[in-house]
């Protein structure tokens, strides 16, 4: 047995993977393309035979893949009695999702936490990280001491096992108006003959709203630490979101169509402040046509 398993071993799974073993926990991993193991291995994690496997040599498992459908469609073959294992899922998902996976693993004796990882894989394991759990309490106080070592800046959001996701479409609606209001700040900032690093040094939200001006000053948009097409992926969910909710979206749907016409001209692979080359011509948002 090992303390902790992780299955998915993208940039944040590695991310995860990495900071448990640092803390000196026994970790077994598993992913569809194993040799995504193989660094992580030569530090002494220990490499589950599938999915199911993985989950079945730890007390506790941290899920992190691209979405649900996957991770659904990897744990249903998994054993029918997954022996009052926790399982945590972190990677994104919309709430209704999070409630779904519940009852999945409710109907096969595990215990489930529903979380959000609001940050990038190069902020886990620090105090910058921000990860967010949702679920029963008492199972979040129980692994809650190998959990923290993610980050010190994870936080619980409740009993309600969708809130995490919920949260984590709530903070990249708050993100997204940050970063197209400073491009905003930065066209008026050049404008009126003021340069980008001028707005970074002096009135930027915060560091990443700071590096974007400076992606800008320095025309670094090929060196991407958000890539459009990224952002363009997550605004469909976004979007999607909320829709299906009843919130009105008409603010994201504008945001959307200038990250969609980034994208369709070229910019996917861009740093978002790439965004800046779409919002600095006249523009008219498609959803109003
Ligand atoms: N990276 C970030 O900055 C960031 C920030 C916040 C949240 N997140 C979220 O964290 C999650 C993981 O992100 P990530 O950046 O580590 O990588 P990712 O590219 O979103 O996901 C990669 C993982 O999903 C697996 N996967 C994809 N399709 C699969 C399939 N059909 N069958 C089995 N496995 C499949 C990959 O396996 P293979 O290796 O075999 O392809 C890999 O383990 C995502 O939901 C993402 O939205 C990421």
């Amino acid at each position: 047995m090992s303390e902790v398993s992780v299955i998915g071993l993208g940039p944040m799974g590695v991310a995860m993977a990495r900071t448990f073993l640092s803390a000196g926990h026994k970790v077994t991993v598993w992913n569809r393309t194993i040799s995504k193991a193989d660094d992580l291995l030569q530090v002494g994690a220990i490499k589950a035979e599938s999915a199911g496997d993985c989950i079945k040599r730890s007390p506790l498992t941290v899920v992190c893949l691209n979405n649900y459908e996957t991770s659904e469609r990897l744990l249903e073959s998994a054993d029918a009695n997954l022996d009052k294992r926790t399982i945590v899922q972190l990677g994104t998902g919309k709430p209704h999702e999070a409630r779904r996976a519940a009852d999945f693993f409710a109907s096969r004796q595990a215990r489930y936490l529903d979380g959000a990882l609001l940050c990038a894989p190069d902020r886990v394991g620090t105090d910058q990280g921000m990860i967010l759990i949702a679920g029963d309490e008492a199972v979040w106080s129980a692994n809650q001491p190998v959990l923290r070592c993610l980050s010190s800046n994870i936080k619980f959001t409740g009993p309600q096992i969708d809130t995490a996701k919920l949260l984590d479409f709530a903070y990249l609606s708050q993100r997204l108006g940050t970063f197209i209001g400073a491009l905003q700040g930065v066209l008026l900032c050049q404008a009126g003959g003021l340069d980008a690093e001028t707005f970074a040094a002096t009135v930027a939200a915060d560091a990443r709203t700071a590096q974007l001006a400076r992606v800008v000053q320095h025309a670094s948009f090929d060196v991407p630490v958000n890539p459009v097409e990224t952002w363009a992926a997550g605004m469909e969910q976004l979007i999607g979101q909320a829709h299906e909710s009843g919130a009105n979206a008409e603010v994201l749907e504008f945001f959307g169509a200038l990250i969609e016409r980034a994208n369709v001209e070229g910019l996917g692979k861009e740093d978002f402040a790439a965004v800046i080359k779409v919002i600095s011509r006249t523009f008219r948002n498609p959803a109003h046509d």
